[in-house]
């Protein structure tokens, strides 16, 4: 029905898509163009409850710019050291410093890793990257009802285990708290469910920590404990570096949006010699660029992992393929701990349901750029491999059950997205009503937005097909909502 009613509504508030896509690339050539619009956010108001702005907004993006990748079997001279004074950054002179102590190239995992989270310099590590003043967006930013969706999702699971009385909520790489507040604003009236919560914040930046602390209106604790407790439903908080640090023993629901996009990614080229893994180097310029490693390196063991697992003709079709490592362990503990403990993990992201060939992009400020340039001030992100995912857990546990992938906008759809976006319609401005309905399309439509009549360059693209969910929970829970 909501459908049918959009393309008559003018929206005029929001700010242009951009979901983020990466090209497969040709044999000694490494490039990336976007060949789909990566994800964006629109201004939001919270509607419901308690009413908090959001201003959070996207800009369009261009394709990023190819570089060439060369072979320099020979590698293994560090070049000259120099007391000349350069205008690097300090994260440029770390991986810089890397590369020259190691006396060869890192690979693009390692780099990758280092961009986004080096403590002193890391891309996560020091601002808010998020909304129209930061590098791009995310749903939670985009809508309320994301989280609240999620939220539904949550409790679902929380049923299906009997309503335990103790519940471990983790999300992972929560970015500003929004989806965690949401969820708790949107549930607030079931207290069985909000009193079991643990909350517990896996996030490796601690500005974004205390960004989340305040999303999370987090106030101290009475008790002996002295611990945080979020006010929005009173849940005691805990921050965590990994998952490891979250506690066991207690049936635990995992969340984890955009946070598999962010581990870092192994590329390997197919070449005369077999497959090699990509690495950056410095060059004769003292700028970085890829080589090709000439020896095996230890990745290729999860290369050849992930191979057992592809489809008949995968393989021999690609010319270029990345893995992460990091997502294998990930979920393996996510498996581990589900299958122990009780419980389900449900992970949205942008991806494919099979090998990933070259999808590593870097975005600043709403726009693709080089993934070499200037690392630490953009945003790296790739494809997120959801049939690696599905194997990882049931290599590990015989007790989980892995459901999906299926769509965003199916996931929504089926929790009651459409029901939540007529309820708030019915009691809002005509400025929040533009809001709503431009990011309800964002969330669950797919391409432009048929009823937009505001600038070209502006117009709302929906990511409801380009992201996918799925999810691992206990199998002895039975199928979770809505992976029928
Ligand atoms: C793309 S953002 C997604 C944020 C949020 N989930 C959202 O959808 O708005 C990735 C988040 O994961 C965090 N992160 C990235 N790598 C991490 C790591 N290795 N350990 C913990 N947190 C990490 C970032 O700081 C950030 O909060």
């Amino acid at each position: 029905m909501l459908r049918n009613l959009l393309p008559r509504l003018r929206a005029t508030a929001a700010a242009a898509a951009v979901p983020r896509v990466a090209s497969a690339s040709p044999h000694f050539f490494y490039g990336s163009a976007a060949s789909n619009p990566p994800p964006h956010r629109t201004s939001v108001e919270h509607l419901g409850d308690d009413d908090e702005g959001d201003d959070s907004g996207g800009a369009p993006r261009p394709s990023p710019a190819s570089t060439i990748s060369i072979d320099r079997s020979g590698l293994c001279n560090p070049p000259e050291h120099s007391h000349v004074a350069s205008s690097d950054s300090e994260l440029v002179k770390h991986l810089k410093g890397i590369i020259k102590f190691r006396g060869g190239p890192i690979s693009v995992a390692e780099y990758m890793e280092e961009v986004l989270t080096n403590p002193k310099a890391g891309f996560y590590m020091n601002r808010d990257v998020f909304g129209g003043g930061g590098d791009f967006v995310t749903s939670p930013e985009v809508s309320q009802m994301f989280g609240e969706m999620i939220g539904i999702w949550t409790m679902c699971v929380w049923e299906q285990m009997g309503q335990p009385k103790r519940v471990n909520l983790v999300e992972l790489g929560p970015g500003r708290g929004t989806l965690m507040a949401d969820l708790l604003r949107g549930s607030s009236k079931f207290k069985h469910f909000t009193q079991s919560l643990n909350i517990h914040m896996v996030e490796c930046s601690p500005t974004l920590r205390k960004i989340q602390h305040q999303t999370l209106k987090c106030i101290d604790e009475e008790s002996v404990q002295k611990g945080k407790v979020s006010s929005l439903s009173g849940s005691p908080v805990s921050w965590h570096s990994t998952l490891d640090e979250v506690p066991s023993g207690v049936p635990t629901i995992i969340i984890a949006h955009e946070f598999y996009d962010a581990l870092p990614v192994h590329q390997f080229q197919r070449t005369p010699r077999g497959w090699c893994e990509k690495m950056v180097d410095i060059q004769e310029d003292s700028s970085f660029r890829f080589v090709l490693s000439p020896h095996p390196t230890p990745a290729t063991l999860y290369l050849m992992k992930r191979f057992k697992w592809a489809a008949g003709e995968e393989v021999s079709e690609l010319n270029h393929v990345e893995i992460c490592p990091e997502a294998i362990d990930l979920t393996q503990a996510i498996a581990k701990r589900v299958g122990s403990d009780g419980g389900g993990a449900l992970i949205i992201d942008y991806g494919l349901n099979k090998l990933v060939s070259d999808s590593l992009q870097a975005i600043r400020k709403h726009k693709f750029v080089n993934i070499l340039d200037d690392p630490g001030s953009a945003d790296l992100s790739a494809y997120v491999d959801f049939t690696a995912i599905r194997h990882s857990a049931e290599e590990v546990s015989g007790d989980v059950s892995v459901h999906g992938p299926i769509t965003q906008s199916q996931l929504l759809g089926a929790l009651g997205i459409n029901f939540r976006v007529e309820a708030l319609l019915e009691n809002c401005s005509e400025e929040q009503a533009e809001s709503l309905r431009t990011g309800y399309w964002r969330l669950v439509g797919d391409g432009e937005a048929p009823f937009w009549e505001g600038p070209d360059e502006q117009v709302p693209m929906g990511m409801g097909t380009r992201y996918l969910a799925m999810a691992i929970v206990k199998k002895s829970q039975g199928v979770p909502v809505p992976f029928t």
